[in-house]
């Protein structure tokens, strides 16, 4: 029976480029999920899009010189050309800027509101007076209370790492005029999170499945005490607060971008001519959420005590979260330019690489490094040499000595049988292990199966045995093509652009994420295209040249 699959990724701040610790967060995973429930004859439906607000996104529009508006739009066009070169394939990639969006958050603001889940009170805020305004954490700048480094934020002190309130800085400044701040009380709408304890603790009994990082960190957080949470904010870049008399403030970042989810579903749905209800129902439908580690509780918690308080609405299914991807060794600065950028490294290289070291290399359970050397080391000795060599190695011989077309095989021997049977169990084994959101594994499990008909080629030698005539080769051809139109299916949610690449040479017309999962050998006599390779060798030059860019401006 065909499933229902939300597909929910991470809403990305439009405020910088995409760099290689987003993709293998939360974007890959994301999209490997969704190609395969596609290709499994699922219904899917992908949606993310740009998170637009936030203080973040107001700092770096006054640094580039730009109005938020015309600083978001900028990435957000830049997304969409990445998601496109790389193969992220949603159905819906929008932003929080939408009438749209602030229509949906409007409604579950009040609906909460009404409920009792989101109540009025004070909290003490930061004041310019030289300014006139409230300041957000991060405009107040001082001395660091631990360190002492004269350039601590409000937030926190980058120099120490260690998280601050505006109160606890020394000689506190405004970050605008530098004057100093004043410590005034500032009207906020609050979301009743401690009412939630119970019923999230009861929500999690069943989730058994889920990573073991996350569901304890999710646990220990609500155990530890749950907080009443401010979900406005003193700010002028936001989404408005539906209730009259508090124009001059905006729904907090977090509160609105985690309703983008919901609100995603109704555009894309309006705009396919479809409903949306079934992706939203309870029981009707899967919804997991891709996500980096820093972002849990925000998916594991508040977003899920916001549809129990909402109600009627189906509650997050999985949230199989990443941890970091280092770089080189190092943890990933944006600041330092310690980062490999998307937009440079598709500029330069193919997609399909990438989605292979990261996919082979995910940081599931534990962080996980990105190196160059082993880019170039898994490119050259997994993909070139394991997978694309085999196919070419075949198709190539089959095409020259049996006219472009799939030879009819004799009857199957023990060997030729035994690769056929592993196939079908590497299926099995993937299908398994993606449907757990096992990545690393899965992928691994695909590789198998090509070391496996490389070594039934080395047997059999159809190279050899050729000269003893025809029939004698078409066998061990034909078991060898029907393994790699397997491979084709098996790699296909890692592997996309390949993947269709080898649909083809097969002979095979349109899509192949119509073929099904599952094996289907093409028939002796189909007509093969002229064989490409499917990969290309990297020199080992690009090593040094990458790495020497880290780091640099
Ligand atoms: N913009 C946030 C970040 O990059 C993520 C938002 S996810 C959402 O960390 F669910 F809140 F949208
Ligand atoms: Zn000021």
């Amino acid at each position: 029976m065909s499933e229902r699959i939300l597909v929910a990724a991470a809403w990305p701040y439009a405020n910088g480029y995409l760099h290689l610790g987003h993709i293998a967060g939360c974007y890959l995973p994301a999209d490997i999920f969704a190609r395969y429930h596609r290709l499994k004859g699922n219904q899917v439906l992908m949606v993310s899009g740009s998170d637009q607000h936030g203080t973040p996104i107001v700092l770096q529009a006054e640094k580039e010189g730009k109005t938020p508006q015309e600083l978001t739009q900028f990435y957000h066009q830049g997304f969409l050309e990445s998601w496109q070169r790389l193969g992220i394939s949603f159905d819906l990639f929008t932003t929080t800027g939408t009438a749209n969006h602030a229509r949906v958050t409007h409604d579950m603001f009040l609906k909460l509101r009404e409920k009792g889940y989101i109540y009025e009170d004070t909290m003490p805020q930061p004041f310019c007076p030289r300014c006139r305004r409230f300041l957000p954490d991060r405009y107040v700048e001082g001395t660091c209370p631990f360190c002492s480094s004269p350039q601590a934020r409000g937030d926190q002190c980058d120099n120490c790492a260690k998280p601050l309130n505006p109160e606890d800085l020394i000689q506190p400044r405004c970050r605008v005029c530098g004057a100093p701040p004043q410590i005034k009380q500032s009207r906020h709408f609050f979301l009743r999170l401690s009412a939630f304890s119970d019923r999230l603790l009861d929500w999690l009994k069943d989730k058994t499945y889920w990573r073991q990082n996350v569901l304890n960190f999710t646990q220990r957080y609500i155990e530890e005490g749950l907080k009443d949470r401010a979900i406005t904010r003193d700010i002028e870049w936001g989404v408005s607060v539906p209730v009259s008399g508090w124009e001059d403030k905006r729904i907090y970042v977090w509160f609105e971008a985690v309703i983008g989810y919901f609100s995603a579903s109704q555009e894309w749905a309006q705009i396919q001519g479809q409903d949306w209800h079934p992706f939203w129902t309870p029981g009707e439908a899967k919804i997991y959420h891709f996500i980096g580690k820093d972002n849990i509780p925000f998916h594991t918690i508040i977003w899920p005590a916001m549809l129990m308080g909402y109600g009627g609405l189906a509650l997050p299914y999985d949230v199989p979260a990443n941890e970091f991807l280092t770089i080189e060794g190092q943890k990933l600065s944006t600041s330092l330019n310690w980062a490999v950028w998307l937009p440079d490294y598709l500029e330069r290289y193919d997609p399909d690489p990438l989605r292979y070291y990261l996919s082979a290399n995910m940081p599931e359970t534990g962080d996980a490094d990105f190196s160059w050397r082993e880019f170039w080391r898994r490119n050259n000795d997994e993909l070139v040499a394991t997978y694309g060599n085999l196919v070419h190695r075949v198709l190539t011989f089959t095409y020259k000595h049996f006219d472009g077309a799939v030879p009819s095989p004799g009857e199957l021997d023990a060997q030729s049988n035994a690769l056929l049977r592993k196939a079908e169990d590497s299926l099995a084994a993937v299908d398994g292990l993606l449907g757990q959101c096992r990545f690393r594994e899965a992928i691994r499990a695909a590789m198998g199966l090509a070391q496996e008909a490389n070594r039934y080629l080395e047997e059999k030698s159809p190279w050899k045995a050729i000269s003893q005539g025809k029939e004698a080769v078409a066998t061990s051809l034909y078991t060898a093509i029907s393994a790699i139109s397997c491979l084709k299916t098996a790699f296909y949610p890692f592997l996309p652009f390949s993947s269709q690449k080898l649909h083809r040479l097969l002979g095979f017309a349109g899509e192949v994420v119509e073929a099904g999962w599952r094996m289907v050998p093409p028939p002796p006599g189909q007509r093969l295209a002229r064989p490409e390779p499917l990969f290309a060798k990297l020199d080992e030059r690009i090593v040094a040249e990458e790495t020497s860019r880290l780091g640099t401006s």
